[in-house]
């Protein structure tokens, strides 16, 4: 039984400063800024220093948010933090966050979805709120993407890049907030795009890094369309049990993997392209952090304004999908 409505009440980024551009990976990899902007949109992408970690940029994203939110860490009941490049395999970077910020009234963990693990995120505080069991929840997707790219792959490390991206979740008025979720996940694609070594089945050998396991594997056709009909469904379905039609949709904001991927999924569903946060350009595909990143950006920038509809959507890794109906 729902006794909250759950929704927004702030929403935070951050990127690192250092900008790899397109001809900077012209010198790495036998590619050109020409194939990688008509291919994918994407002209540079943020890359953490040496020494900077996951739980450094989920941290100050999350500060951002509670300050948009006007609340303070110990408001903070949960945090949820999206990866799939958590500081260490445990603890959890959520954890870490947790001490960074001061929230000494928060339960933390980490939640594995990969590019969906926001949406993911979001639908975990959003029935907790629901539930009355915690206020004030902090979703979280951050990824240092860079990590686990391979510099010497042209078919993937031209697409990645690092930052984050966070919400407060909590209770809001019967007119707005958290509408409705579609959630999904098919397993037999797991191997559509994965990191080979660094588990369980494959623990850290020196053979394994030799073999540049703990790295990226993509199929990249295969995953192009997959993308599509993921995003393209899960929003219709998320729109459709919120009760609303595609024309009452003021703004989506999708996962950052490919502007290809993004406008045909929005001509399958007959979105039109002016509604739609754009920001892959400036970021490549953050993961987790970036329909969290775009979202901050649309709502500072004034793109989406109280009241309207606004529709996340994401697909990654399990393979997984998401989609959100939010009043915001
Ligand atoms: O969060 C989810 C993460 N992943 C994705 O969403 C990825 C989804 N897939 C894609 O975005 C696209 O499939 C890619 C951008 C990865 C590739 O684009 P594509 O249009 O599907 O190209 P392709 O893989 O069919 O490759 C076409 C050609 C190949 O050469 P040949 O075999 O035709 O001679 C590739 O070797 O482009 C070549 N190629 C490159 N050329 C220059 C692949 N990567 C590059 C590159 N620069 N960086």
């Amino acid at each position: 039984m729902t006794l909250h409505r759950a929704g927004i009440l702030g929403t935070g980024s951050a990127v690192p400063e250092t900008i790899l551009s397109n001809q900077d990976l012209e010198n790495m990899v036998e590619t050109t800024d020409e194939w990688i902007v008509s291919r994918t949109g994407i002209r540079e992408r943020r890359i953490a220093k040496p020494g900077e970690a996951t739980s450094d940029y989920a941290a100050s994203a999350a500060e951002r948010a509670l300050a948009a939110a006007g609340l303070s860490a110990d408001e903070i009941e949960l945090i949820l933090c999206a990866t799939i490049t958590p500081d260490m395999l445990f603890p959890a970077t959520a954890c870490i966050v947790q001490d960074r910020l001061g929230a000494t009234k928060a339960a933390a963990y980490d939640l594995s979805a990969a590019c969906t693990g926001f949406i993911y995120g979001l639908a975990t505080a959003s029935a907790f709120v629901e539930s009355g069991m915690y206020k004030n929840v902090l979703v979280i997707g951050a990824d240092l993407v860079s990590r686990i790219t391979d510099y010497t792959d042209r078919a993937t490390c031209v697409l990645f890049g690092d930052g984050a991206g966070a919400v407060v979740v909590g209770r809001v008025s019967e007119d707005k907030g958290i509408l409705a979720f579609d959630l999904g996940s098919d397993g037999s694609g797991a191997k559509n795009l994965y990191v080979p070594a660094g588990g369980s089945l494959n623990p850290a050998t020196s053979e394994t890094v030799e073999q540049r396991l703990h790295f990226i594997r993509m199929g990249g056709r295969d995953t192009f369309k997959f993308a599509v009909k993921a995003m393209s469904s899960s929003m219709e379905r998320a729109i459709a049990s919120a009760g609303l039609s595609l024309s009452d949709v003021d703004v989506l904001v999708p996962h950052q993997a490919n502007v290809r991927i993004i406008e045909a999924a929005c001509e399958r569903t007959g979105l039109p392209l002016d509604k739609v946060i754009i920001n892959i350009d400036k970021y490549g595909n953050t993961s987790a952090a970036s329909i969290p990143i775009a979202l901050d950006e649309a709502v500072r920038s004034g793109r989406i304004h109280p009241s309207d509809v606004c529709v996340c959507v994401g697909f990654g890794g399990g393979l997984t999908w998401g989609a959100a109906a939010i009043r915001m």
